[in-house]
């Protein structure tokens, strides 16, 4: 069994790659310091004797590297970020700090104690708009937004550090991923615990443009399985591989799957389609099926159905 260090570990993806991780018998080591996680999310994890979570600033120079070199993991999951493309967008600096400076400290952590593995979460926003679908690995990559840009800049970091010092490095790049514990309070989360919320209070969801509009929606728990896998699956080269599952939903097919869920709930509003919105976001998920043996096995309907009664309030009597 391994010990594996989770940056983000009190995140959305981060405390289900950590429930994956125990749930196999590794041990991890948790890092976060709280700026968009919860600790609640560890609740699970926190009992585990194989868990200890870390409450430190991954951005700050020698935090990170203090505590790779006392605890030698065998992998380190970089998922600790500013996770939003419009805080990067009104927050530059603070995106160069939190994505791309700290990748750098992960980066120089990992060569400073012979870490043989890093395991990088990249997103889709490394494409930008216009890219034909569904998107593979080589497509051209043209990020519109400083978080696309760090994320991408990011992979190239630790893909040169790897090839330089010796350590194999996996960029994983998610789609639109979706889940228990995606925090609905914030104004950037996904489009999916925002329609979760809403139909949970029996209000109507808005949909901007004419909900046709298209994502792959991958489910939390299938992503951190192939984090897991990237992590752990012995002789794993460096690249850097799509998470999703090839398979596109329109916003109204979500709506319809929430209304018969919730049949009380008044039909979708439609408002103007936003300025900058994009249309259509496929993966091709071939690359992550032949180099890690990942694929995605939660159909939407299923995994919104779960994520409904995992999240249903119980109704006092
Ligand atoms: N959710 C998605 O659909 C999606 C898509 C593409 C990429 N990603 C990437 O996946 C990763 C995880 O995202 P998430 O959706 O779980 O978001 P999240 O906000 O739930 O998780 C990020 C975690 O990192 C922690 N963190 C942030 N800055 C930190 C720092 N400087 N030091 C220590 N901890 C810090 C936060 O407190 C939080 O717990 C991010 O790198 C994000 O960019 C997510």
């Amino acid at each position: 069994m391994a010990k594996i260090l989770v940056t983000g570990a009190a995140g959305f993806i981060g405390s289900h790659t950590t429930d994956f991780l125990l749930a196999e018998g590794q041990t991890v080591v948790g890092v976060d310091n709280l700026r968009t996680g919860h600790r609640e999310n560890l609740t699970a994890a926190l009992r585990s004797p194989r868990f200890a979570l870390h409450p430190l600033d991954v951005a700050a120079p020698g935090a990170l590297a203090a505590l790779v070199a006392a605890e030698r993991p065998d992998a380190i999951i970089h998922l600790a970020a500013l996770v939003s493309v419009q805080e990067s967008i009104a927050n530059p600096a603070l995106n160069f700090s939190l994505n791309l400076q700290a990748t750098h400290l992960v980066a120089e952590a990992a060569r400073a104690s012979g870490v043989g593995r890093v395991v990088f979460a990249s997103s889709a926003a490394i494409y930008g708009d216009g890219v034909a679908q569904p998107v593979r690995e080589a497509a051209e990559k043209r990020p519109v937004s400083p978080y696309g840009a760090a994320k991408l800049a990011s992979e190239d970091l630790l893909l040169g550090h790897g090839a330089c010092y010796g350590f194999t490095v996996r960029c994983q790049r998610y789609f639109n991923v979706y889940g228990p514990r995606q925090d609905p309070a914030s104004p950037y989360s996904g489009v999916i615990s925002i329609f979760a919320r809403r139909y949970r209070e029996g209000k109507p969801v808005a949909i901007y443009g004419d909900g046709r509009q298209t994502r792959d929606f991958v489910a939390v728990r299938d992503v951190a399985r192939a984090n897991a896998l990237a992590a752990t699956r012995p002789g794993l080269i460096s690249g850097a591989v799509n998470i999703c599952t090839g398979r596109a939903t329109s916003l109204r097919e979500l709506a319809e799957i929430f209304s018969t869920h919730n049949p009380g709930v008044a039909a979708p509003t439609y408002a103007p389609a936003r300025p900058g919105d994009i249309l259509h976001s496929l993966g091709d998920p071939a690359s992550a099926g032949a180099e890690l043996g990942f694929k995605a096995t939660t159909a939407v309907a299923k995994g919104l159905a779960e994520l409904i009664s995992e999240t249903a309030v119980p109704l006092l009597s």
